[in-house]
């Protein structure tokens, strides 16, 4: 498998860091999930744009421009194997003795890209939905930045697969929905799409992007704004949504059975405009 690491494509098992490295160190860094559909990265420039906002958002300088990003890109997807692909995009502040303060003067970053199959999501999870779990959002308050620090994410996710659930849905302060511990969460409710707002609270989610403007673009009523925990519980349809997921059906919440406990008429109308969406624009010209 082909990755790139700091200039050169290689393949994986060559790849080396140093252990001083401030990813490995501190968490320090950020880093991007670009879905490819028919050899081309899904919304490219938006996710670069996250990415500088990410960068800005820990004060690391952007080592590529976004010719030199989508040059590195488009080799990396040429390199692997398969159509459709998920890219891992992953810059840390580079090598330094260890102190919590930025390197002063700053170290070259590190830069690593790797490839990996993004199959369909499977069919019985759009058929049946999955079950999710809600959990206190005890992570801190610059969730808009991608970090690679994902502690908290991962105890959160785990504490749903403990649960035999995919996914966390986390309430902040015991009163509003923020997201998934990695995917956004929709709402629905007498016919109307509900989406929290892109706040500090939580990841501008792409995938989010597009299912707004495909409700917008097809007449399904929406609204941004806090969720609180009662309307989340009170919901006639859940959707998650990520860049790997697509959108899919939340049919169990903490046990109990989201509105009829099948997948709902918004969530069947956005899936459909989802794959014809991925049909006709992101795998078109
Ligand atoms: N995660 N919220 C969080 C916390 C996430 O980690 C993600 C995605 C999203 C959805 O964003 P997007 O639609 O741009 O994928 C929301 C990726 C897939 C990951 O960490 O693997």
């Amino acid at each position: 498998m082909p990755i790139y690491l700091n200039g050169q494509f290689m393949p994986i098992e060559e790849a080396r860091i140093s252990v001083l490295d401030r990813g490995f160190i501190f968490g320090d860094g950020v880093y991007e999930v670009i879905p490819v559909y028919s050899r081309k990265a899904f919304r490219m420039e938006e996710h670069l744009r996250r990415l500088q906002h990410s960068l800005d958002g820990i004060k690391l300088s952007n080592p590529h421009g976004n010719r030199e990003w989508a040059s590195i890109i488009e080799q990396l997807i040429t390199l692997n194997d398969g159509e459709d692909q998920y890219l891992y995009l992953h810059i840390t502040r580079g090598v330094a003795k260890r102190d919590h303060a930025f390197p002063k003067p700053p170290v070259p970053p590190t830069v690593f890209l790797m490839s990996s199959p993004l199959p369909d999501p499977p069919v019985d999870l759009l058929q049946d939905g999955i079950a999710c779990i809600t959990a206190p959002d005890n992570r801190w308050l610059r969730c808009d930045i991608k970090s690679i620090a994902l502690l908290p994410n991962v105890l959160l996710r785990q504490m749903a697969v403990d649960a035999g659930c995919a996914e966390a849905i986390l309430i902040r302060d015991n009163e509003f929905m923020t997201e998934g511990s990695a995917s956004n969460i929709f709402v629905v409710k007498d016919g109307k799409l509900l989406a929290p707002p892109k706040d500090n609270l939580m990841l501008p989610g792409i995938t989010y992007d597009v299912i707004l403007e495909l409700a917008a673009a097809n007449g399904i009523p929406y609204e941004v704004r806090r969720i609180s925990l009662a309307e989340l519980f009170d919901a006639d349809e859940l959707l998650l949504t990520s860049s790997t997921k697509e959108v899919l059906p939340i049919t169990r919440l903490d046990g109990k059975e989201v509105g009829t406990g099948k997948p709902g008429n918004i969530f069947a109308k956005l899936h459909k405009l989802y794959q014809d969406f991925k049909r006709n624009v992101m795998r078109g010209a």
